[in-house]
Order: structure tokens, then sequence, then C-alpha cells
């Protein structure tokens, strides 16, 4: 019998887990028996004991129910975006760029072709380009991959969910998001006070108020007030002086940044420290200075800053979100800048795109944009400490190693 053959029932996911790992266990006769723990568990991500996977032993235990609260995250966005007149749309997940977002994605081969191609890190450049194409609100929602270390709340890949509406700025998009996590809530749990424990079963117990309007925070004049210092003016962030500066304030406070330090990355340091740190219930930070954001058009009244929004839950960011850079010309330059932290070595820098530039030549109308991390949405709303704890068979080293084995029998 071939690892292919075997089906797992899409309506019972929970058997099915259960089914796969009973076929596992008939393979690998030669190892030692598999130890089977609850995907609740305090087991760690990097733990050497071998062949742990998920069980989802009866319809009705706590693991399951996990899973029931995620289905229910996931209908709600679409009902809820759907009443809105978004048209949900799937788009490439492998491109000849990887774009609309500051992360390093996965290679890959095209045989016929013999080119590179890279696993999507975000659909949100080929969102615009319906809305270039006339499709005024567009959403998507499935995985990105992105090739970085796996922590708490980062995984390889993961379920993002990112909407694009013409006519809309990041004001609006900072309501529909409030409206949206809000009804969402309450549907789910029958209130907006949630309790949540961050530190897993055994710690102390925090209340998460989801209760709108949501705290904003500006960036700039935030980060000022924790510095003491007034920081020059952030229109001249790219120049030497500037980040001379800002690497002397990261020392000084001791606020870790591995090379490359350039200006985008020491800000974005210095935020996680003084002011995301400060996000327990729901807050946007806003107004990000240009250099953090190539995709985002410039500050209506604040020239150097950005309109832009990221939306933290226990200083962790769930949403990301901006009135969409429209014009062709700036968006060149940006994405220059771009090129200059990546040659400085920053290997997240975003890279041209020359597809989604002629797109914006054609004429992009005013957009607002913002994207939403599924699976940390999650986490908060089923208390769970680990993002694999809301993933179902995640890609643990160990589970790895052993299907390897298996498959090599
Ligand atoms: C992921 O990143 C690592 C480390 O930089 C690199 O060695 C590896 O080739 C990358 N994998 C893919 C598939 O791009
Ligand atoms: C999280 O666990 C605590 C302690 O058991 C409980 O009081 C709280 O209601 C749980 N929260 C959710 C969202 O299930």
């Amino acid at each position: 019998m071939k690892l292919q053959n075997i089906i797992i029932p899409a309506t019972f996911a929970g058997f099915g887990v259960v089914y796969l790992a009973n076929v596992y266990k008939k393979f690998c006769k030669k190892e030692e028996p598999l130890k089977e723990i609850k995907a609740n568990s305090k087991a760690k991500i990097d733990d050497e004991s071998p062949g742990e996977y998920f069980q989802l032993q009866s319809a009705n235990n706590e693991v399951l129910q996990k899973f029931r609260v995620r289905a229910r995250i996931v209908s709600y966005i679409r009902q809820f975006l759907d009443s809105l007149g978004f048209l949900e749309v799937q788009t490439p997940m492998m491109n000849t760029v990887a774009g609309g977002a500051t992360a390093k994605p996965f290679i890959t081969h095209h045989n016929e072709h013999n080119s590179k191609m890279f696993m999507r890190i975000a659909p949100g450049l080929s969102l615009k380009m319906l809305v270039v194409g006339g499709i005024d609100r567009a959403y998507e929602l499935g995985k990105v991959f992105r090739n970085e270390s796996t922590d708490l709340t980062h995984n390889p890949e993961f379920t993002i969910c990112e909407f694009y509406m013409a006519y809309a700025d990041y004001e609006d998009l900072m309501s529909i998001t409030e409206d949206m996590l809000s009804g969402m809530v309450l549907s789910i749990h029958g209130t907006l006070k949630i309790n949540y424990q961050p530190e897993g079963p055994d710690g102390p117990i925090e209340q998460i108020d989801f209760t709108p309007p949501y705290r904003r925070m500006k960036i700039i004049p935030e980060l000022e007030k924790r510095l003491e210092v007034s920081l020059p003016h952030p229109s001249t962030f790219d120049t030497p002086e500037a980040v001379e500066l800002l690497d002397r304030l990261s020392t000084k406070h001791d606020v870790h940044c591995p090379p490359p330090r350039t200006a985008a990355r020491l800000l974005d340091k210095l935020v996680g420290h003084f002011l995301e740190e400060e996000c327990r219930n729901p807050t946007f930070l806003i107004d990000h200075p240009q250099v953090m954001s190539p995709l985002a058009k410039c500050h209506r009244s604040a020239p150097g800053v950005t309109e832009r929004f990221e939306l933290f839950v226990c200083k962790k960011k769930i949403c990301n979100g901006y009135t969409v850079l429209n014009d062709p010309f700036e968006q060149r330059k940006r994405f220059d800048q771009q090129a200059k932290d990546r040659a400085a070595g920053d290997d997240e820098a975003q890279v041209i795109d020359e597809n989604y530039l002629t797109a914006l030549e054609y004429g992009l109308p005013p957009t607002g944009g913002c994207g939403m991390g599924i699976d940390r949405i999650a986490m908060f709303l089923t208390n769970s400490t680990n993002i694999q704890d809301i993933m179902l068979l995640p890609a643990m080293k160990n589970m790895l190693k052993r299907t390897a084995n298996c498959m090599g029998e």
C-alpha cells in the first residue's frame, strides 16, 4: 500500500487524522512505538522524541473544539465580506516574483520552462491587479509561505485573508476591521471580552476586550515619547545621519537588531520593543514611516509617513493594512529604495515587480487593502499559546523525519 492511496474524507477531518496515524503505525514496524500526544499538550516544537502527531480522539474533546472555532472564524469572514459585495478569488500561489510583503520566499523550480518560481508570500499584488482589472472589491483566503524560522507564533505556511476595496482608504479599512473582528468574537463567544492565557494553561488569565473602537497609536510621536528624543523628520530616515541616530538609539536601549541595520529594520525593532509590547487589547499602530512601508500611499497631511496601520492583540500582529500607493512613478522609487536595502543584505526587502508596475500604469483607483493572519486570530479565540495547536498536521520536524523513514521502507 502506498501513502498516496490514503484518502482522508474531508468532512471527517478528525477521523481522517486518526486513520492516517494508524496507517503510519503499521508502516513503521521497525521503529519504536509512536508516542501519542495531544495537540494541546506542551510539547516543544523542537522536542527530539520521535513520531509525534496529533490525535483527535473523540468528537467532543477540546482539541477538536479548537478546530470548530477555527472553521467558524473562516466562515464568519467569508460571510462578512460577501455581504459587503466582495468577490472571493483565487490567485496564483507560484509566481516569477514574490512580492506584496516583507519576507523571504521559498524558491522552487519549473522543469519545463527551466525557470525559478517563488511560492507566494502574500496575495496582495495579484489582488490589486484585479482591482485594476475592474473587480472593485476582491478578497482571497488562503495559504502563504515564508521561508523563516518557526516559533510560537510563526509557521512557514500560514493562512491569510487579504481584501482590497476601491474608493476606500485606511480609515475605512480600520472601521471594517473593527466591525469584522468584534462581530466575529461576539458571534463565536457571545461576548466581546474573552479570557486568554498567554503563557498556557498554568499561567495567568488576561482579559482581551474586543469592544470597538480600538486604541490608535501614531508610531513616530509615540516612539519619541518612549525614547525621550525628537527623531529626525521621517522623510529623511533614509539618510546616513538618520540611520546612524537610529543605530545609536537601538544600542543605547539594548534593542537587538541583527545586521543589516537599515533604517527600516532599526525602526521595526524599536517599534517592537517600545510600542508593540504595550498592545494588549486590540490596538492600531498607525502612520508608519515610508521607509518601512514600500507599498503604502504617503499620508495626505504628514510628509514622510504613510497611511498604514497594523493591528496588535496581546503584543502580536494580526492585521496589516494601508491606503494603496497607486502612483507608478513613486512606486518605482520605493522599489529602488528596497533594492538598496537588499544590496545591503536585507533578504526580506521587496523586489521590483514589473508586472505590478505595469498594472499601476494602467491605473489603480484609490484603494485600501488589509491582510489578516487567521492562525493568530484563532490562537486568541481558542486560548492557544502555540500556533501549531490550531494547525492540523503541522510540519513538526520529527513528523517529517518520521514520514521520510516510513516512505523509505
Ligand atoms: C530557505 O532558506 C534557507 C536558508 O536561507 C535556504 O538554504 C533554502 O534554500 C531556502 N529554501 C527554499 C526552498 O527556497
Ligand atoms: C481560556 O482558559 C481559561 C482558564 O481555563 C478560561 O477561563 C477562559 O474562558 C478560556 N478562554 C477561551 C477563549 O476559551
